[in-house]
């Protein structure tokens, strides 16, 4: 539309002035608002951009490879990928409570993304900044699928973010990086990173970041994806979160907005969690034998905003057809069943 031309045009400007010739970093998550900020800075000052994508490991179903091609392709960004799964499974080893969950998982993406940032600007892991002119970037293996940015000597002064206009709203309207809410990245960055912000979003509602998100050529998966949390699937395993459990939640969960989508009934409903009961069995029956496996509670939900929501009645021919499709494809699961609980009483995430 033109409003969103007017927009785009306007925010490009407005960052080039920011930015002038320094460099920048933009976190992915996979989300739309980070994509549509990075899109947009990346119209604005290119190559003097670098996006990182951290993967936990606790993403759904092809969504990794949303970020590392479709993202890429729709706008040539610079792309840094540190694949730090095995990391964040070893940190999240034995642990079952769900706040303790959340900590460790944004303890170590905040680590994670900052050894990138200082990659990004030094060409090497060392905690030491490297004096301008000094020794070289080091090999460059330390970034197999990432392509760096030309002059790896300069540092970073910006950092992109996604914060929206409501996000403005809810935590003050001040500014600097105290006022980045924490559910906009894994578990918030912290009050001392060294970056000064470009907040290209600030004045829209997340109706309007879609639309810009179209405008700038984004691929409808990411303009239209329905909001994730940033502890991902790491929060959807009741109990402890395995290689194993993730990988059978993936399967499940990958059926579930499969169907959706092809009901679609993408728009209608804000989010659709689905949770694995790693530390329930239930007693089952398939062909001749009799199983002992997991069940996956279904928890479709419409909302406005997230603060409240209700149930989502989906017709019961979808809720069949998930049903049937997980309990047969997914070999570990033999039970389904469905949350029709309001927020509140019960929150949208089971933890
Ligand atoms: P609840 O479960 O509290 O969730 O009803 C409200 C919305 O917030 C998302 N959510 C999170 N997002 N980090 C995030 O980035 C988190 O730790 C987190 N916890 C919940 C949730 O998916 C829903 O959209």
């Amino acid at each position: 539309s033109w409003t969103m031309v007017n927009i785009a045009e306007e925010q490009i400007e407005a960052i080039r002035a920011q930015v002038g010739d320094k460099r920048a970093i933009c976190g992915l998550s996979g989300g739309v608002d980070s994509a549509v900020a990075a899109a947009l800075v990346q119209r604005a000052i290119g190559d003097q951009l670098t996006c990182v994508f951290v993967d936990h490991g606790l993403l759904r179903k092809g969504e990794p490879e949303q970020v590392e091609k479709d993202f890429v392709a729709a706008t040539g960004v610079n792309l840094h990928v540190v694949d730090a799964q095995e990391r964040f499974l070893d940190a999240l080893a034995g642990v079952v409570d769900p706040e303790e969950k959340r900590k460790i998982i944004g303890r170590e993406f905040i680590r994670v993304f900052e050894a990138a940032a200082r990659e990004i600007a030094f060409g090497d892991r060392s905690e030491a900044r490297i004096a301008e002119g000094g020794s070289s970037r080091g090999s460059g293996g330390s970034s197999p699928r990432g392509r760096q940015g030309e002059d790896a000597a300069e540092p970073v002064e910006f950092l992109v973010q996604g914060t929206l206009y409501p996000d403005v709203v809810e935590s003050g309207g001040g500014t600097g990086a105290a006022n980045i809410k924490s559910h906009h990245n894994v578990g918030g960055l912290p009050d001392d990173l060294q970056f000064r912000l470009v907040e290209p979003l600030r004045a829209l509602f997340k109706d309007e970041v879609r639309a810009l998100g179209e405008q700038l050529g984004l691929p409808a998966e990411i303009v239209w994806r329905q909001p994730f949390p940033g502890p991902g699937l790491g929060i959807r395993i009741i109990g402890e979160v395995t290689r194993e459990r993730l990988d059978i939640l993936r399967d499940a969960d990958a059926i579930a907005r499969e169907e959706l989508t092809r009901a679609g009934l993408d728009r209608e409903v804000w989010q659709f969690p689905v949770v694995l009961l790693a530390d329930v069995r239930s007693v089952g029956v398939q062909g001749d034998g009799r199983t002992y496996g997991h069940p996956v509670v279904l928890r479709p939900v419409t909302s406005e905003d997230a603060m409240t929501a209700d149930w989502a009645r989906l017709p019961y021919d979808v809720l069949q057809k998930i049903s049937t499709r997980i309990t047969n494809e997914v070999r570990e699961i033999n039970r389904v069943v469905v949350d029709v609980t309001s927020k509140p009483p019960g929150t949208i995430e089971w933890e």
